[in-house]
């Protein structure tokens, strides 16, 4: 028998999430405050559980469309034309499954093994750690904190891009700094993808999260069907159903094909009666939208007299999205911190060591998610400054 280990280095040599290891050690503790993970403690909407219930006693069990269900292909179109005043074509829309499997997706459309995919950071892990497992490599180009402003340097962007740079990853607003892609950048950034001939993957599972407006500025404002650029959306945030798994990807129509082939060999579509209610939440939603982006804001309020009360601590308002990536004065091992935090404090923050570029910089950040019931936040706040007050 060879003793050649069948698993591919690649996937061995993947790194334990740092948000997970914390997360852990806090297993089975009632009174931790978890604020590490993205999600709002709101169960999902009744109407939308609702759905998804008549869909089961209607006896949607089978296979179904491995892109997505006719209706809720047509609820997406629909929604994208009210929410961005854009209609894609329904052979650009395709259902995966989460949001995460959209980003797979897109990558393996894109990345042979050795590829480099240039990823805008800090980013949420599991986008670097899904380029390495479809064999890409990725390399970061880090927002400037500037203490008011994230600040994309688009030269530094530009000059990363080599003669192996197959894609770039733009998640705005962004997980975890809550920096929102202008305007501007988007259209740069899509004449780049024209001029440079690399493709976009646009993560906007936060669009409507956005505190400045309606929705975000979005890359279904400027990409055409003609542009490599994947826009990526989720049911997991907006509409509160993270544990559904059920996102969408608007993508060229030239890539149909793949998308098809690709959707049956990865899971030959997503639940069906998940579809049912998303559908739901596309047509009957907005109002609940509406409640989460309040929820939102007063949790960001929140975090903000705390920042304002706290020696130790500076933050880059977020614009969007439902993070704040604090700056914490002399910390440099976040994840010890963030370890010690849940058994001395009983409080849940993911440390800026998962959303590293590589530089050491994030070290001395944590990062909370403040779509939280406003008085829980003020508790697991509280304990947090007593905790750096130490
Ligand atoms: C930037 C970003 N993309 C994607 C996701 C995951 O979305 P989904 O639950 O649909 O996989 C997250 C979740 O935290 C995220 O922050």
């Amino acid at each position: 028998m060879s003793a050649r280990d069948p698993i591919r280095e690649t996937i061995l040599s993947l790194r334990p999430n740092a948000i997970g290891e914390v997360s852990r050690t806090g297993l089975g503790d009632r009174d931790l405050i978890p604020l590490w993970f993205g999600e709002t403690d709101l169960v999902t909407p009744e109407f939308i559980r609702d759905a998804a219930k008549k869909a089961l006693d209607d006896g949607q069990t089978f296979y179904t469309f491995s892109g997505g269900t006719p209706a809720l292909r047509e609820a997406i179109r629909d929604w994208t034309e009210r929410w961005y005043g854009v209609k894609p074509d329904l052979d650009r829309v395709w259902v995966s499954g989460a949001a995460m499997l959209c980003v797979v997706t897109a990558l393996q459309c894109c990345v042979e093994t050795g590829d480099e995919v240039i990823v805008i950071g800090p980013m949420w892990p599991n986008i670097s750690q899904a380029c390495q497992a479809v064999g890409g490599k990725p390399i970061f180009a880090r927002l400037e904190d500037e203490g008011t402003a994230w600040r994309l340097d688009f030269a530094k962007l530009e000059a990363a891009i080599g003669p192996r740079t197959k894609a770039i990853f733009v998640g705005s607003p962004g997980n975890p700094t809550g920096w929102v892609a202008s305007d501007a950048e988007i259209a740069a950034l899509v004449a780049l993808s024209r001029r440079r001939g690399v493709a976009i993957i646009a993560d906007e599972v936060y669009s409507v999260m956005y505190y400045a407006g309606k929705r975000a500025p979005s890359f279904l404002d400027h990409a055409t069907d003609a542009d490599n650029v994947f826009i990526i959306n989720s049911f997991s945030k907006a509409w509160a159903m993270t544990g559904w798994r059920i996102g969408w990807v608007v993508a060229p129509k030239r890539l149909s094909y793949a998308m098809a082939q690709l959707a049956v060999s990865n899971n030959t579509g997503t639940t069906v009666f998940a579809q049912a209610g998303a559908v739901a939440a596309l047509r009957e939603g907005d109002g609940f939208i509406a409640e989460m982006v309040d929820r939102c804001r007063a949790g960001r309020d929140i975090v903000r007299d705390f920042v304002a009360a706290t020696n130790r601590v500076s933050w880059v308002e977020p614009a969007g999205a439902f993070y704040a990536y604090l700056h914490v004065d002399g910390l440099t091992d976040s994840l010890g911190f963030a370890k010690d935090l849940v058994k001395t404090a009983r409080v849940g923050v993911a440390p800026g060591a998962a959303f590293a570029c590589g530089d050491g910089r994030d070290e001395s950040y944590l990062r909370l998610c403040f779509a939280q019931n406003p008085e829980r936040l003020k508790t697991a706040l509280a304990r947090l400054s007593d905790a750096l007050n130490a």
